[in-house]
């Protein structure tokens, strides 16, 4: 039987992720986790490239690797790991910096766009060298294969010219990775926002229990011109309806049906989407509470991945700097 191939998964950890997490991620690894043999990083130094208020990354690390084991990730598996207790990264990174030139990192799309969003006036150094530490993160575990959404392939464009340098430079030691892109189901924020996210205020999460997840209903978005019950509605306008297409196939005809003919209201639609999500949500919370009530096991989880990662690591510096005679 031919070995597993290695898959390289991250996320920055920002709390408690989202439905947006689950569609647009969280599922795909899962799904991927018996046929890959899979790393999932913790990318917490790169929170420091937006945010230089470490108070929460801690915390907010823990969070997400709830979520991540409540959504299905099964550490036995995949070890879970935090960049930052990894130091091989910071070298890997150092050395791959020497390898791009700034005027590379200008142009990367991702960044541009970034700049755009956040309005930022000036650049930081290590902002741009975004890029760089995610191939010193992919590269560092062999990653070949790199699941992500649209947004991130110019990262791994990028990781794959970095391998390629390397080993043209000091000989092969890296793969080209190569991306496995996420079917993007971008999911909607309730507020009709094209995209579902915690900073935005319009995010369903993974944790929140029936009460929060039917409050947030209430306030989605539906057609305008839907009034009260009786109006003829439109289903492909309907922030809910989208989230019946995902979280309640199997009734979305007759819901579409009944909407544009008046005889269902958005009340009583809401109601029936919420029940759906939190049917979808139940096994994770069941999860996430035995997780929060065996804290230790978490941090046990962790610290494993921590050293299995950190063998990884070292094993393939080892290569590096026999590359590069460094000795
Ligand atoms: N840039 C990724 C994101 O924003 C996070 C990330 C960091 C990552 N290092 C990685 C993803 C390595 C895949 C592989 O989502």
């Amino acid at each position: 039987m031919s070995k597993k191939k290695r898959i390289l998964s991250g996320m920055r950890p920002t709390g408690r992720l989202h439905l947006g997490h689950y569609t647009g991620a969280l599922e795909n690894w899962i799904k991927l986790q018996s046929e890959y043999e899979s790393f999932h990083l913790i990318a917490d130094y790169h929170v420091l490239t937006t945010n230089l208020n470490t108070d929460n990354v801690y915390d907010d690390s823990v969070q997400m690797v709830i979520d991540w084991l409540a959504a299905g990730l099964e550490p036995d598996h995949a070890p879970m790991f935090r960049q930052s207790k990894v130091k091989q990264h910071t070298e890997l990174f150092l050395i791959f910096s020497m390898l791009i030139t700034a005027n590379r990192l200008e142009r990367n799309p991702t960044i541009k766009e970034q700049v755009r969003d956040l309005n930022i006036e000036q650049v930081i150094y290590g902002h741009l060298g975004y890029p760089v530490l995610q191939s010193a993160d992919i590269l560092l575990y062999k990653g070949e294969y790199v699941p992500v959404g649209e947004d991130q392939v110019p990262h791994v464009e990028i990781t794959r010219e970095m391998a390629r340098k390397f080993n043209n430079q000091y000989g092969v030691v890296f793969p080209e990775p190569e991306p496995l892109l996420t079917k993007f189901s971008r999911l909607i924020g309730v507020d009709g926002n094209a995209k579902m996210s915690k900073s935005l205020g319009n995010a369903i999460l993974l944790s929140d229990q029936p009460d929060e997840v039917k409050a947030k209903l209430r306030k989605a978005v539906t057609d305008p011109q839907k009034l009260r019950k009786g109006d003829p509605g439109r289903p492909e306008v309907c922030v809910v309806f989208s989230y019946h297409q995902r979280f309640n196939n199997a009734e979305t005809d007759e819901i579409a049906a009944n909407c544009r003919s008046g005889a269902l209201g958005c009340v009583d639609c809401k109601m029936r989407c919420s029940a759906k999500i939190s049917e979808f949500l139940d096994p994770m919370l069941q999860k996430r509470a035995y997780y929060e009530n065996n804290m230790n096991k978490v941090l046990e989880i962790i610290g494993d991945g921590e050293n299995t990662a950190n063998e990884v690591a070292e094993n393939t510096m080892k290569e590096v700097r026999e590359h590069m005679k460094l000795g």
